[in-house]
């Protein structure tokens, strides 16, 4: 049995500890967090062994997780210190590049990186890894494995981390949704019809795409009656601008990602 150590116990970490225990995983799991009743409260929902001392912590580890936020990483980094030994890390820290991992963490360090989201925590997430070309092949695969025991699992280039960190947030499903009720409850559905006509839109509509039958095209075309109700309201919606705000609201994200990862 291998030992996972998390370096963070907020919120992702606790998503994946979720997920990690839905998927009866064989690792054993333990947590560093500067704050006590973090440590108590995920040992009591999680079962997961905690240790408040950060060196300790490392020690234990045959895979380290490195979840504190972006602004934290360096300073944690340079609390755990340098080691003998080679250690296979995994930083989920948005915007923090592999080559700023290598050169705070030093070299007994072999990084890769994970985007993983709190969905992880019913087993059915999606994680992005991106790994450098120098990490050997078995790292690689005990990395996927791990990632993968949670939820589906894809491969990108570093470069297309960011995009991918402000695609792949579930609050674009929350917002979609919230937006669409409140249209609704203008409309006079009353609020709880609103949110429930709302919801079964759009994730049934998801649902029958990830299904893989059709194209996205297809299911557009099929739910889209030229002369109908939803041809207007979706021509409405891209005439006033629905594609550019969209469009616009990613570019505040790529350019949060890479402010965050700066600090
Ligand atoms: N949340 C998400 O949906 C999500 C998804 C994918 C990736 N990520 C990435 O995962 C990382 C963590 O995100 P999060 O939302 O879980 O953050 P969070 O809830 O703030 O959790 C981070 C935890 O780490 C602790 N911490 C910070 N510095 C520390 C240190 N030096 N020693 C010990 N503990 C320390 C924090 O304590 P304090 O509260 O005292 O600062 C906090 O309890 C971020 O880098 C984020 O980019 C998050």
């Amino acid at each position: 049995m291998s030992t996972v150590v998390f370096l963070g116990g907020g919120r992702i970490t606790s998503a994946m500890l979720a997920g990690l225990r839905l998927g009866k995983t064989g690792h054993r799991l333990v947590v560093h967090d500067r704050n006590p009743g973090k440590l108590r409260d995920l040992k009591k929902r999680y079962e997961v062994a905690v240790e408040s001392d950060l060196k300790s912590a490392v020690k234990q580890a045959d895979l380290l997780i490195v979840a504190v936020r972006p602004s934290s990483v360096r300073e944690l980094l340079r609390m755990v210190g340098q080691d003998n030994r080679t250690l296979l890390a995994v930083s989920l820290a948005a915007g923090v590049p592999l080559r700023v991992l290598s050169k705070v963490a030093g070299s007994h360090m072999q990084w890769a990186r994970a985007m993983p989201s709190p969905v992880c925590r019913s087993g059915h997430g999606l994680t992005a890894l991106t790994f450098p070309r120098t990490l050997p092949r078995a790292h690689q695969k005990r990395v996927r494995d791990f990632f993968a025991s949670f939820g589906q699992v894809v491969e990108i280039p570093e470069s297309k981390f960011d995009a991918f960190t402000v695609t792949y947030s579930c609050s674009h499903g929350f917002h979609a949704l919230a937006t669409l009720a409140r249209a609704a409850q203008e409309s006079g559905l009353d609020g709880n019809t609103a949110l429930l006509a709302s919801a079964h839109a759009l994730a049934d509509g998801i649902i029958a795409w990830r299904d893989g039958k059709h194209s996205l095209d297809a299911l557009l075309e099929e739910a889209t009656t030229p002369g109908g109700i939803a041809e207007a309201t979706v021509t409405a919606m891209d005439a006033a601008g629905y594609g550019r705000v969209v469009r616009q609201g990613v570019a505040a994200g790529l350019r949060r990602a890479r402010a965050n990862a700066s600090k």
